[in-house]
């Protein structure tokens, strides 16, 4: 054991991937000693869990680094601060963090954080601007599982905030991605595709919930192309993991994120069909709805193929909520490509969404290509597609109205004697309960909608662990 409780601060920005990231990290620091603090104030490390995947991302982080720069001169103890910066922009961009900004005392990438505690220890021992982004030969995840994440400790942002009992947890089991879309760096920043073996993820899982979790989401930039080898020693598919996941008991309701359209396979969609765990709910990303740029975004797929998709998995789980990922403004597109997204939006009908301005990263084939679209364009265009995709996930919520339905309750709500929960599709349900509720699977009546979330009342204290949906069964999610 060491002498004193070192303060550690973690900042993460990104994805889920990068949220479950620093938990492990917090992990792999805890046997030096390190325990989370809230603010970077008093902090003996900090470090930012960084994403790269647009420019705005990026530069966050160097602001950032400015703050905690002054921070670390108005301090006393100003030498006792390390600061580190960890993530995608580590792996993007590497020695040149450094350079840019000397108050980094440590840049490390995604596949390296399991080696942090050496890393810390050059820098205990005087070396500056320690530098370590490459992809290790040994399974970061095999290194991490000899920590076995802690039970009570797993999400320890909520738990911080919203008291012992974790309700929800993110499990990463896929890392890495071979798609290579033009514009996106995740190939890069965080390597090949990579799947973790069945064992190890339901060790995990069956951890987790004997500390008192009840939702998995399953994690992974291609969380479908998912291989991991399974206890027969073949390749399991996510189908196959997520089938014998819910097999857990005490597990109530599992999920993933995010898919690509290509791997939607028949395993999968029967596990829609088949696994009453499996929330209904997908997030499916397609990017764009025309031809011509989605070849040239390299997704592989049309947008015929995609509806294609769409259509199957509602044949699997007619009440299945959908969601995705748009881009708007990549090089060259047109307004009639433009309004071939608009077209699939309103084709599909999805109950929530992201869209993004096309960012131009540094490396990736896209920022090359000419006919980059200006941005006042780009803006105009993502005001109008945000506009529609707000519109349906507002009649998406609105119809949920009078419907009775399966609540997660999982932490305190913003007002005294509420508490917060999710649907079974991801829409955040607001209830009055007591704070003992939390963990608990109810039955909601809904009386209240918003833009982003759903009130109501709780009508049953046990909520049935499968849930077909009668009303949307019949007449599927379109708008
Ligand atoms: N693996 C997922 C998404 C990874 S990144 C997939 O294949 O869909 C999350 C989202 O960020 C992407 O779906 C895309 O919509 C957006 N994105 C990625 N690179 C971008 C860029 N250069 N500019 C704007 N948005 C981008
Ligand atoms: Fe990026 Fe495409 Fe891979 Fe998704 S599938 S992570 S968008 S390269
Ligand atoms: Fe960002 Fe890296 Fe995730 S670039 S979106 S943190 S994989």
């Amino acid at each position: 054991m060491t002498e004193r409780d070192k303060r550690l601060f973690i900042k993460t920005y990104g994805c889920q991937m990068n949220v479950y990231d620093s938990q492990r990290m917090a992990d792999a620091l805890a046997p030096l000693g390190y325990r989370e603090t809230e603010a970077p104030d008093d902090a003996d490390l900090v470090i930012l869990n960084t994403c790269h995947i647009r420019e705005k991302a990026a530069e966050k982080v160097y602001s950032e680094i400015g703050r905690l720069r002054q921070l670390k001169a108005e301090r006393a103890d100003a030498g006792d601060m390390v600061i580190a910066v960890a993530g995608c922009v580590a792996q993007a961009e590497g020695e040149e963090i450094v350079r840019r900004a000397p108050a980094v005392d440590l840049v490390f990438g995604p596949q390296s954080y399991h080696r942090l505690p050496r890393l810390l220890a050059r820098v205990s021992a005087g070396e500056r601007g320690v530098v370590e982004t490459e992809f290790p030969a040994e399974d970061k995840f095999a290194v991490l599982d000899h920590l076995n994440r802690r039970p009570g400790d797993a999400e320890r942002e909520t738990a911080a905030h919203h008291g012992p009992r974790m309700v929800t947890a993110f499990v990463t089991v896929q890392e890495g991605c071979d798609k290579f879309c033009t514009f996106c760096v995740v190939p890069y920043t965080r390597g090949a595709e990579f799947s973790r073996p069945v064992a190890r993820i339901a060790g995990e899982v069956e951890r987790l919930v004997a500390s008192g979790v009840r939702e998995v989401t399953l994690l992974g930039q291609n969380v479908n192309a998912y291989h991991g080898e399974g206890p027969d020693g073949t390749a399991w598919s996510l189908g196959r993991l997520i089938t014998h996941l819910a097999g857990i008991e005490g597990l109530a309701r599992l999920r993933y994120t995010t898919s690509h359209p290509l791997d939607m396979d028949d395993d999968l969609i029967a596990a829609h069909r088949d696994i009453g765990e499996l929330m209904p709910f997908l997030h499916l990303p397609v990017q764009s709805g025309s031809d011509r740029i989605l070849a040239a975004m390299n997704r592989r797929h049309s947008a015929a193929d995609y509806l294609r998709v769409v259509e199957r998995v509602r044949r699997a789980r007619p009440d299945i909520a959908l969601s995705s990922d748009f881009i708007v403004g990549f090089p060259g597109e047109t307004d009639a490509d433009f309004a071939a997204t608009m077209g699939l939006v309103r084709e599909v009908g999805f109950a929530q969404a992201f869209s993004f301005k096309y960012s131009a990263r540094p490396g990736t084939p896209a920022s090359e290509m000419d006919s980059q679209v200006p941005e006042p364009v780009k803006a105009e265009r993502l005001a109008e597609l945000q506009a529609l995709l707000g519109s349906q996930a507002r009649a998406f919520n609105d119809r949920c109205v009078g419907r009775t339905m399966p609540v997660l309750l999982e932490k305190p709500g913003r007002q005294s004697g509420q508490l917060t929960g999710r649907s079974p599709y991801l829409q955040p349900v607001y209830v009055t309960a007591a704070a003992d509720r939390i963990g608990d699977l109810v039955e909601v009546t809904i009386d209240a909608a918003g833009p982003n979330s759903l009130g109501g009342k709780i009508v049953s204290n046990d909520a049935h662990r499968s849930y077909h949906d009668p009303v949307t069964q019949s007449e599927g999610i379109a708008l």
